[in-house]
């Protein structure tokens, strides 16, 4: 039979990528159909999503037609080279630096490490847990702090959660809280954003005047004494001047105050550490150890603290405990999930981090070891030192006497001319003052470069200056009292693996220990571990997207502006919204700016009373961590017996509140997975009260191209582009939290320094994560306004057919209309439970013997697991799962009916080793069904997990956060 002739356009197969993108092809997809009984996907769309928001034409996105892969790389690539890429003198807690290629292979661009999710299932996450103990281990011993976290969103976010942070610990009464002038200017800002909704009053000053310092050389102003109950100081400052702060800390110390430093981890290879002068809390970034500028970000930040406050550090920490067989194991300790249990009371709402840096950082450190690190700093603190001393000598005065990469120049009436000199030969340097500019080196910083700025500041004509020559008198010029003398990173694994073959077996060998989006479907309900096509990825490492400061001059990053608002505005279509911000660098900090601009619209028309927000009893646990960040009550509102919001009590406590209704948080679909019929009923009688609507838009992946909150009754929305716009999870983060708001709400967006418009802003950067903006405009501009409503149709059929094929095994919960779930659906095991011990923990452990990372476990509802296939798993895949949770029922089966106890199941076993073989085996069942419960596993790449079942009482009674020492291993 002779194919019909295709036109030429179909050739060049511009829409290649959906079907790549999307897992079950058209045969697959109508079998799956047949299955639940409908004739098309449209049959079945119309039986889930209600028709009073089902949106009946294709979004209007501009140049709708998707592009294909080398399209679209090519369009991106015309993008990138409208950003120019000067050398950056800039500074400001950003600086370039080289990521070792070793790790930029094997881990910044290795799905292996990019696609994992965060590990709350520690058995198939040594890996990672490792690399994150490494990271913690690296910042307490750079700190010289007791504990370390793993990882926050930046700088300025880490200062402010360190602001709350001392409030909740501080024994002192004030509300005050003091942040030195020589802070970064964008630190400062993110924590006055923070502390105003909490009532905390922040004084900005001269530590050495406006503190009560007795230390005679710097008490120039006694009097000045402020009552405070935390302090902040960055080591070295803004200036880049090194302080001896002992003095500050003592008189901080002596009126019940904490002390937070903000340092740089590199200049601490050289520094005292903050924990040696008695810091109380050390943040910073990590950013220069590995990780591109990427015009602001991701980057990972750090928070230190002493032991004894360890139960109020903001983030998660990674523990040390034991497994089943009493081996040492990894797991995510203490404030795990801390959001969920302890709500609008926990410590923040931080839920996913900066993971996948985090992990770059903590092996630029494994691979360059102590020694390595402390050569990049000396080396980088002799070309500042050289290039100091250079200056002086042609009559140039620095004014920065103590310093590590820093100094801040006096260049009076040649400021300007400087400044052009600079922009001329593509250099930028740190606009200070009308006369004064400031210059940081880095890693990439070379003498060639020194020699070069030299003649940039030389107003007279080609100073002559040689480096060599005054390099060889250059002094050092970080004061003798603060050099550090204390060892750090001493631990094996900080001075094992700096060969590169070492380097690539270390990141191999943790990278095979984890499950991984590139080995396994990961059906974790409401995190949508969906495809990150390496075509979305690819850009993100050019030089012209990572290597631009965030503070470069706009002219610079063209096609950064360009990339950003064309991305707000394909938001803006698939959401409804008019007006979008890309700062929040979270879902967690999306839902804090969302919030924000509600309370900032309500004190623009004068009802700043409005202090009220309600929120359903299922909501996600950042929901109400976030309301009370933003200075609001919680009020629960009851779900009904089908998990949704109980209109009745919504409307009742709507009524009660009236006066200072401020918003209801709502997920749509619901966290249940259900698209509630009611949502434009529930919206009306928000706004019939005077309140706004927040809809948490995590679950977005149901909808994009189907409906859209702005249409249906929502003021604002965050969306999680790590999650419906294929930002990897990397572990837990880097994420993306754009907001998306009506145009009523669009002047209390987000502001900046460098923007025009907008309130406080919420990121140190305006743009937040900006580096990885490419990948979700090259997922939308592949798929096109058709591919993305089909992933949405898929996504729901994808679920639906799992439901299907669980439901004679076990009960679904939350079903809508007809039976039919939304984007995933929720198997309820707490009958099964009540009748034969199986817990939903032992069935998630089970999953891991079949290879397969468990589903979301007791989110929404405990005792219950919430399954999100996406729309890129394939049939095949789905009918894996669904094969391995039918086996897995079977093994239920046989503890119902009394053939093996609870106990000695090899469900309660689960996960079983490589290592479990090798020992006596008195089990109920045999090593095959152990290992091999289904034949193909015999046959395919099985996964051995690292760990048997990980012990976490034993971890948190016996907390260890940082290496354990080598012979712990023997
Ligand atoms: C419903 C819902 N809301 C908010 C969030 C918070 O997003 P993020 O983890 O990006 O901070 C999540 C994260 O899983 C979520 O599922």
């Amino acid at each position: 039979m002779t194919q019909p002739r295709l036109a030429f356009d179909d050739l060049l197969q511009h829409t290649a990528f959906v079907s790549r993108h999307i897992g079950p092809g058209a045969k697959d997809q109508q079998s799956m159909l047949e299955a639940l009984g409908y004739a098309s996907i449209d049959a079945l769309i119309k039986d889930v999503i209600p028709a009073a928001i089902l949106l009946d034409a294709p979004l209007p996105l501009t140049g709708s037609a998707a592009l294909n892969e080398v399209e679209t790389l090519d369009a991106l690539r015309v993008i990138a080279a409208r950003n120019k890429v000067f050398k950056t003198y800039i500074g400001m807690g950003y600086y370039n630096c080289h990521t070792p290629t070793v790790i930029l292979r094997n881990l910044l661009e290795n799905p292996g490490w990019y696609t994992a999710y965060t590990p709350y299932q520690p058995e198939i996450s040594q890996g990672r847990l490792e690399a994150l103990l490494n990271f913690q281990t690296m910042v307490s011993d750079l700190t010289g702090m007791e504990i370390a976290n793993a990882s926050l969103l930046d700088e300025a976010t880490a200062a402010a959660e360190a602001m709350t942070f001392c409030q909740r610990v501080s024994k002192s009464k004030s509300t005050t809280f003091f942040v030195s002038q020589d802070c970064f200017p964008q630190t400062i800002a993110v924590v006055r954003t923070r502390a105003v909704p909490l009532n905390i009053n922040v004084v900005v000053g001269d530590h050495r005047t406006a503190l009560n310092v007795t230390n005679a050389t710097n008490a120039t102003n006694a009097t000045n004494a402020i009552d405070y109950f935390g302090i902040l100081l960055q080591y070295p400052n803004l200036g880049g001047e090194i302080h001896d702060y002992s003095a500050t800390v003592a008189s901080a110390h002596s009126k019940d105050a904490l002390v937070v430093v903000a340092a740089d981890l590199l200049a601490l290879t050289l520094l005292t550490p903050p924990g040696e002068f008695g810091a109380d809390v050390a943040i910073g970034s990590s950013q220069r150890f590995g990780v591109p500028l990427g015009y602001g970000g991701p980057h990972a930040a750090y928070f230190a603290t002493r032991d004894a406050h360890k139960r109020q550090m903001p983030g998660r920490v990674v523990g040390v405990s034991i497994d089943s067989r009493g081996d040492q194991a990894y797991r995510l300790a203490m404030q795990t999930r801390e959001q969920h249990i302890r709500r609008e009371k926990a410590t923040s709402n931080i839920c996913t981090a900066q993971v996948l840096l985090a992990n770059i950082a903590s092996m630029y450190a494994v691979y360059h070891g102590p020694q390595g690190l402390k050569t990049i700093a000396q080396r980088i603190h002799r070309l500042a030192a050289t290039f100091a001393a250079g200056l002086t000598k042609c009559n140039n005065e620095v004014l920065t006497a103590h310093f590590f990469d820093t100094i801040t120049v006096r260049t009076v009436g040649h400021t300007q001319a400087i400044h052009a000199a600079a922009r001329a030969q593509s250099v930028n340097l740190r606009i200070v003052a009308s006369d004064t500019v400031g210059v940081s080196f880095d890693e990439t910083t070379t003498a060639a470069d020194v020699e070069a700025l030299w003649r940039i500041f030389s107003n007279r004509g080609d100073p002559g200056l040689s480096f060599a020559s005054i390099e060889a008198n250059a002094d050092e010029r970080i004061p003798a009292t603060l050099r550090r003398t204390s060892d750090f990173l001493t631990h094996p694994v900080f001075n094992s693996h700096h060969s590169e073959t070492q380097m690539m077996r270390y990141l191999r060998s943790l990278a095979d220990k984890d499950l991984a989006l590139d080995r396994t479907m990961i059906p974790l309900g409401s995190c949508t571990m969906k495809l990150n096509a390496s075509t979305e990825m690819i850009p993100i490492t050019w030089k012209e997207f990572s290597q631009i400061h965030p503070f470069a001059p706009l002219e610079q990053a063209q096609g950064y502006q360009q990339l950003i608002s064309e991305l707000e505005q394909m938001l803006c279509v698939c959401t409804g919204y008019d007006a979008v911000s890309l700062q929040p660098n979270a879902g967690s900090q999306g839902e804090y700016a969302g919030m924000l601009a509600i309370r900032a619209y309500h004190q623009s028309r004068g009802e700043g009373q409005r202090d009220i927000c309600l929120i359903p009893s299922s909501a996600h646990g950042t929901n109400p961590a976030t309301a009370h960040m933003a200075g609001m009550k919680v009020v629960v509102v009851r779900c009904d017996d089908n998990g949704n919001v109980d209109v009745a009590d919504l409307r009742a406590k709507a009524q009660q509140h009236a006066g200072d209704l401020a918003a209801l948080m709502v997920t749509y679909p619901s966290t249940h997975g259900v698209f509630e019929g009611a949502i434009r009923e529930i919206c009306d009688i928000i706004h019939g009260h005077g309140g706004q609507v927040y809809i948490d838009g995590a679950n977005m992946n149901a909808m994009v191209g189907l409906c859209a909150p702005g249409h249906f009754g929502g003021d604002v929305s965050h969306l999680n582009l790590h999650k419906t716009f294929c930002i990897p999870h990397g572990g837990g983060g880097p994420g993306v939290g754009p907001i998306g708001v009506k145009s009523h709400l669009a002047p209390f967006l987000p502001g900046h320094g460098l923007l025009e418009t907008g309130i406080a802003p919420v990121a140190a950067t305006p743009w937040g994560s900006a580096n990885i903006l490419p990948i979700s405009w090259a997922y939308i501009t592949l798929m096109g306004a058709r591919g993305l409503r089909q992933a949405s149709q898929m996504a729901i059929l994808n679920a639906n057919y799992i439901a299907h094929r669980l439901a004679p095994q076990y009960p679904i919960l939350y079903a809508g209309k007809n039976g039919i779930v939304a984007h995933e659906c929720i198997i309820d095991l707490r009958l099964l439970k009540d009748k034969t011990g199986v817990t939903v923990e032992d069935v998630a452990k089970r999953l891991i013997d079949f290879g397969f990372h468990a589903p979301t476990m007791s989110f929404p509802v405990a005792g219950t697991l919430m399954i999100e296939p996406t729309e890129s798993e394939s049939k095949q895949e789905i009918d894996r799962f669904c094969a391995a949770m039918i086996a897995i029922r079977h093994e239920i089966q046989a503890v119902e009916e009394g053939r093996m106890t609870a106990d000695n199941s090899p469900l309660r076993r689960a996960p079983h080793t490589a290592l479990d073989l090798t020992e006596e085996w008195d089990r109920a069942y045999t090593r095959e069904q152990a290992v091999f419960p289904v034949l193909n596993l015999k046959t395919t790449n099985k996964y051995w997990p690292p760990v048997g079942r990980v012990d976490n009482v034993y971890g948190d009674r016996n907390l260890v956060c940082s290496c354990p020492p080598m012979s712990d291993y023997e």
